[in-house]
């Protein structure tokens, strides 16, 4: 007989999840307890932009395979329930708030059937897993638990559900590594790599994978700082280092830098809980990790404040991009925003631009000026900020724009743009890690 699965927690990783599983066949029940979320999704709709899922999401619900409740007794008939809640960082430290993974394991413990599994996705400190497995099994002696860390990525989220690049499972029995076989067994027979771990190993997985990525963008950055320094140009060191495939080109882009609701909050969360076990030193170089990448935030704005001879008060700036990466309307910890955010608290009037970011951008800084135009945007600026890389950015004729801004200045947080043609158009071109043309 086909598994029953829940899924708790709606979020991005919640509901992408919970609608790739029921498109796989599963009969699938999420639950939230923000109720305006589970009607959104009731009703087919994504409360976020992710490309793909909404199609998913309606089609499952039509099939009848997948709903949503508030009513954690809903999910008893389920045989395995996914913890896919948030897990924050803590307002006044680095660690992660593990109140909802705690919060939803006490929900759902006295509902899972004997032989049951719960299942955490959520990005813990190492030890969360095994301690909420005793916790279950104190008040539920015939459930247990396993960790099954999620690598998906924004904007790719139903690809990587549907087609994760390896599978990782923390289990103590050989019973709760058989069901997971079960919920996975289509990438399984897709040879889908498996890789099966204590509870430790499994958590350690996903912050180490979070802590490497991190690592090779700040390594970039740091490279682009020494470019700046000497005169070389960091996009073509990183593409020459990357053709070595032990370094690999990808994660190599140079610019203003990583945020969203992962790499920043998670390399800090791993700082805190190697601390707390003993182990600070081994992962201290996160810290610097972390301070190359915001000191980025800064360089750019250095870059601004040269261009505008130091005096930003009433400047008027035109910013391509809010969200933290392309095909995303999330802004947490979104470098864009920040760097929107300081260089309008410096006194420039700015003005930004984001084809999918612009309610969440408001929400979160509802002083700043905000354009659905890109031409609107450009109009009578000083100065043109880039730094978010949508493909309408590259897509824009920088011989037809000139004439909307008062002088021909851009910034290319991101080296994504094509330097030649801004440059060929009569734009000054500023970038981070390359000299400056004109
Ligand atoms: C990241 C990981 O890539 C996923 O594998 C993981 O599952 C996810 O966190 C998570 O923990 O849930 P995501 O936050 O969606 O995924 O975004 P990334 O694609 O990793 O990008 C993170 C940030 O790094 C963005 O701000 C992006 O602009 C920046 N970045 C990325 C660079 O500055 N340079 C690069 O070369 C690549």
């Amino acid at each position: 007989m086909t598994l029953k699965l829940s899924v708790i927690g709606t979020g991005y990783l919640g509901a992408t999840h919970a609608a790739c599983m029921a498109s796989l066949g599963f009969e699938v029940i999420g639950f939230d307890t923000d109720a305006n979320k589970i009607q959104t999704l009731s009703k087919g709709k994504v409360p976020f932009y992710e490309p793909d899922l909404e199609e998913l999401l309606t089609a499952q619900i039509d099939s009848g395979r997948l709903k949503f409740t508030t009513q954690i007794e809903d999910l008893g008939s389920a045989d395995v329930h996914f913890i896919c809640v948030g897990t924050p960082q803590v307002s006044n430290g680095n660690a992660a708030d593990l109140t909802y993974v705690n919060s939803a394991l006490e929900a759902i413990a006295k509902f899972v059937k004997p032989g049951g599994l719960v299942v955490g996705k959520s990005t813990v400190p190492v030890g969360t897993a095994s301690r909420l497995r005793q916790r279950l099994q104190e008040i539920n002696s015939g459930a247990d638990l396993a960790w099954n860390p999620e690598f998906l990525r924004e904007g790719f989220a139903v690809e990587d559900t549907l087609k994760p690049n390896r599978l990782v499972v923390g289990v103590v029995s050989d019973k709760a590594e058989n069901i997971l076989k079960e919920v996975y067994a289509t990438n399984l027979k897709e040879n889908t790599p498996w890789v099966r771990a204590d509870l430790p190993t499994a958590e350690l997985v996903k912050v180490a994978a979070n802590s490497f990525l991190a690592t090779k963008i700040s390594f970039i950055n740091a490279m682009a700082e020494v470019c700046e320094a000497s005169g070389g140009d960091v996009t073509v060191l990183a593409k020459a280092i990357g053709y070595d495939p032990r370094i690999g080109s990808r994660f190599l882009q140079a610019g203003i830098g990583f945020g969203g609701g992962c790499l920043p909050k998670d390399i800090r969360a791993f700082m805190a809980r190697a601390e707390e076990l003993g182990a600070k030193q081994a992962v201290e170089f996160l810290k610097e990790v972390d301070a190359i990448n915001l000191r980025a935030r800064q360089r750019i704005i250095e870059l601004v404040r040269k261009d505008l001879s130091n005096d930003l008060v009433g400047k008027k700036i035109a910013v391509l991009g809010a969200a933290f990466k392309p095909d995303s309307d999330d802004v947490r910890d979104s470098p864009a925003l920040d760097i929107c955010a300081q260089i309008q608290a410096a006194g420039a009037d700015v003005t930004v631009h984001d084809p999918k970011a612009i309610a969440n951008a408001q929400k979160r800084f509802p002083g700043l000026k905000f354009s659905e135009e890109i031409n609107q945007t450009l109009q009578d600026a000083e100065l043109v900020l880039h730094l978010t890389e949508w493909k309408i950015y590259r897509e824009i004729n920088p011989a037809q724009v000139k004439a909307l801004v008062k002088k021909a200045i851009i910034i290319d947080g991101r080296n994504a743009l094509d330097r030649d043609l801004w440059v060929k158009a009569g734009w000054k071109f500023r970038a981070l890690g390359r000299s400056s043309h004109e």
